[in-house]
């Protein structure tokens, strides 16, 4: 699919690309530590192409700028995004660098660590996005995370301020982030440990998550979201803050949980649903795909959500 073919609405994904290798254990390592695992899988992952999958699974329409090497995962991620409808005009590929990879360990309990060795991903810088007018005139919603260089998250959302586009942060993995960025943003989307950091608040319950949302609201974000894991995502929007409950299924592996919940987001919102509709239907698509192992391997279909019912957890 080209820039050329798509539609109005459409949802610009600018992030990061890898292949995870990933080990199931009983437990995750501790420093010194050697385990022996289960059964390995290599699966493709990234938290920016894991969004933009998200989102062309879900319905929406979406360009993805990323940056691969010239390798073997390089070409086999650019393959996928098109199989997947993707429109693949910006994706970049780095010469000197290779594609990212994820060393990635999977517990009995579901719960994850990450190592990244970011390659071709850390030089996805603004001077690859020259050009991007025709698919920003056509942009409604942007989605960026932080696997890229934060430079080129700042000249997107410069981008995003002048244009007058959605832009949405999903701050992972947390890193610092400057007051003008912070301005720039319709909606932030932490999950707990993101949201502390950027709040300064330690979240134990509801009301302290409350406190985290509204701090971050003050340093000039229009919208925040903060996901909750098994208790579901908090809305905060101007001064009014609504739990959505998580719902209640068996978790296999959270890897990716958070990226499918913004890939979903964007869809939903694409589609003119309210921060908390989009945030209902955001939370369904990725409880469905922690319940299945991988990244991308476990992002749901559109039809798949509609036909599912699954039970709320309170
Ligand atoms: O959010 C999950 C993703 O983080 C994985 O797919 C891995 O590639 C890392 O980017």
């Amino acid at each position: 699919m080209t820039a050329e073919t798509s539609t109005p609405k459409q949802i610009l994904v600018v992030g990061s690309s890898n292949t995870d290798m990933v080990v199931r254990s009983s437990h995750l390592p501790r420093p010194g530590e050697t385990v022996l695992g289960g059964t390995f899988l290599m699966n493709p992952g990234g938290k920016g192409a894991n969004q933009a999958v998200a989102v062309a699974r879900l319905g929406g329409q979406v360009t993805f700028i990323c940056k691969v090497g010239s390798d073997i995962f390089g070409h086999q991620a650019r393959q996928l995004f098109e199989e997947e409808g993707i429109d693949t005009t910006y994706v970049c590929t780095d010469t000197e660098h290779p594609s990212g990879v994820a060393l990635i360990t999977v517990d009995d309990r579901a719960e994850n660590c990450i190592v990244v060795a970011s390659g071709a991903n850390a030089h996805l810088l603004p001077a690859d996005l020259a050009g991007i007018e025709k698919v920003l005139d056509r942009t409604e919603i942007i989605l960026v995370q932080l696997e890229i260089p934060i430079e080129t998250v700042e000249y997107v959302a410069s981008l995003a301020r002048e244009r007058g586009k959605k832009l949405i942060l999903n701050p992972a993995p947390a890193c610092p982030l400057s007051r003008e960025l912070l301005e720039c943003l319709y909606l932030i989307t932490p999950n707990e440990t993101e949201a502390e950091m950027i709040s300064g608040v330690k979240i134990v319950d509801e009301t302290s998550a409350v406190e985290a949302a509204a701090r971050i609201a003050e340093l000039g974000v229009g919208h925040v979201m903060i996901t909750l894991g098994s208790k579901g995502a908090l809305v905060y929007s101007e001064g009014v803050a609504t739990r959505i409950p998580a719902y209640d299924i068996q978790a296999v592996d959270t890897t990716a949980a958070g990226d499918v919940f913004n890939g979903a987001l964007a869809v939903s919102l694409s589609e003119g649903h309210s921060l908390t509709e989009a945030a209902r239907f955001a939370c369904k698509a990725s409880a469905l795909s922690i319940s299945r192992v991988g990244a991308q391997a476990s992002v749901p279909y559109r039809n798949e959500l509609d036909v599912t019912e699954l039970p709320l957890k309170d």
